[in-house]
This record gives structure tokens, sequence and C-alpha cells, in this order.
């Protein structure tokens, strides 16, 4: 069974609110980035967006799971240089020393949306950490991250659908730079699984996009299972002021919760 939110429809959303939809979502519509660059130099004067945007747009824009797996191993050797050309690497860092804050050296720890390694590069060689293990859609991503050697394993699995690891299998659950994102999963059940895989006082350790968080719920999300007692909150960052380059501020933060 799929809990992806596969009734969602990204590229309405995506283009919501932009001159000429049809235009953008055709620019958006291309099988590869290559293709996709190539029809935006076509109409960037309409939009005005900066290339790292409109590539992130297109990967926001995917059709499916297993679609936005390959678009992103189109992108993943050029993945670093964009999140740290708007400003979003230093967000990893955070993250990480939040990480190194609440959680054992020695702890077991899925890095959740791992990407390309970035979170299990600065866990590595920054804090320590040896017991590192990385899960993401992309095999192309994955790949990447293999090449940093930080992760001890790796797995091609989605977060909103169920995982096959025991209940309270990882000390720590990580989830750096990709939420919210609605087009990849649903609010009402991107926290199930990392909650359910983290043992009872381990911790939950997330990014979110502020502005973005709130409007779709997931503000909301994170006090109704802290309310249900599913966790408790423990610290928060300020939020960094990201996004060079971008049509809106990027302004993300990390988020630390304690499994109950
Ligand atoms: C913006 S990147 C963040 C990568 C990494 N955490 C970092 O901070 O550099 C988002 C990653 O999430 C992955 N992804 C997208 N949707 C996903 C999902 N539903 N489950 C797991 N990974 C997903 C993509 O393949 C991509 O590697």
């Amino acid at each position: 069974m799929t809990t992806v939110p596969t009734q969602f429809d990204a590229m309405a959303w995506i283009t919501n609110g932009e001159p000429e939809p049809e235009k953008l979502s055709q620019v958006l519509e291309a099988a590869t980035c290559e293709e996709m660059l190539a029809r935006y130099k076509e109409v960037e004067a309409i939009y005005n967006k900066s290339e790292y945007e409109i590539i992130c747009l297109w990967l926001l824009a995917a059709k499916d799971t297993a679609d936005r797996g390959a678009r992103y191993g189109q992108i993943a050797h050029l993945y670093e240089t964009i999140t740290d050309g708007i400003g979003m690497m230093d967000g990893v860092a955070l993250a990480a020393s939040y990480v190194a804050k609440y959680v054992a050296k020695d702890a077991r720890i899925l890095d959740v949306a791992a990407g390309t390694g970035s979170m299990g590069k600065f866990l590595f060689n920054e804090h320590g950490y040896r017991n590192l293990e990385a899960l993401d859609i992309s095999p192309g991503m994955l790949e990447e991250a293999r090449k940093k050697n930080v992760y001890t394993a790796f797995y091609q699995k989605a977060l909103g659908e169920p995982w096959d690891f025991a209940d309270g299998e990882f000390d720590a659950t990580t989830c750096i730079n990709m939420l919210p994102d609605p087009t990849a999963v649903s609010v009402d059940v991107a926290f199930n699984e990392p909650i359910r895989v983290t043992k009872p006082g381990g911790y939950v350790i997330f990014t979110l996009i502020v502005t973005g968080a709130e409007k779709l719920g997931y503000l909301d999300k994170l006090a109704e299972l802290e309310a249900a007692g599913q966790w408790k909150s423990v610290d928060v960052s300020e939020a960094l002021d990201a996004g060079a380059g971008w049509s809106e501020p990027l302004t993300p933060r990390t988020y630390v919760y304690q499994v109950l």
C-alpha cells in the first residue's frame, strides 16, 4: 500500500499564480534536465527565475516517485553546487550540530532523503559519527552518497511509504532539506515511519522551510503528534536566511523531537 499523495497535482501547485502557467508546465514536463533548460531559455523573460530555481521546480514537478528519483539522479553531480549556491548547505551544517548536541556518537542513525550524503559528511567528518545509514528514492543520488564513504548501508525507499525496518531499530532519524515537499510526501504521513523506526528516547531531527511548512500544515502536525504523545519537542534552531537568487526567501529551521 502506498501512502504517497498520488492525487496531488504537483504541476498545478507549482504553476499556481505564475504568469501563463501552461507555458511553465510545458517547460517542467521535459523528461531531461537538458531539455527543460533548453525549453526554459525560450520563456525565461516571462519567469525570470535563476537556473538553480528552475531546476528545483523541475525536480518538484516529477510525475511520480520513480520519475522524481530519476530526475534527482540526472542532477546528482550538480546537487551540492546548487545547494551551496543558494545557501542551503549552511542548514545542513546547522542540523548536524543539533544531532551532535543530543545524539550519542555510537548511535545508529538513519538519514532519510540522504541525497548525495551532505548530512552524512558533516556527521562523519565534523562530529565523529560512524554508524550512519542512507535512505533515498533516487539511485543516482545514493550513488553519489556512496562515494563519500560515510554510510554503512543504503536503502532505496520512499518517505511516506511503509518501511521494512523493525520498530525502534534506530537511535535517531534525520531528514534534512527535504520538507515540506507536498509533491513527494503528504504531511499526514511524513513522520509516521521516522517515529516508528526510532526507539523510545531516541531523536527525530529534521529541517523545515518555515514559510512553506506553516502553509502546508506542518507546524500543526508537529503539535498534533506531540498532543498524541508520540514525541516531545526538545529544541528548535533559528531560521536561516537562505535562498540567494530565489524568488522567495528560503528559511530552514532545524527541529529536534524525542520519541516517547
Ligand atoms: C533536496 S534533497 C536533500 C538531500 C540531503 N538531505 C541534503 O540535505 O543534502 C532531497 C532528497 O530527497 C529525496 N526524496 C524526494 N522525495 C523522497 C521521498 N518521498 N522519500 C525519500 N527520499 C525522497 C530526493 O531524491 C533527494 O535526494
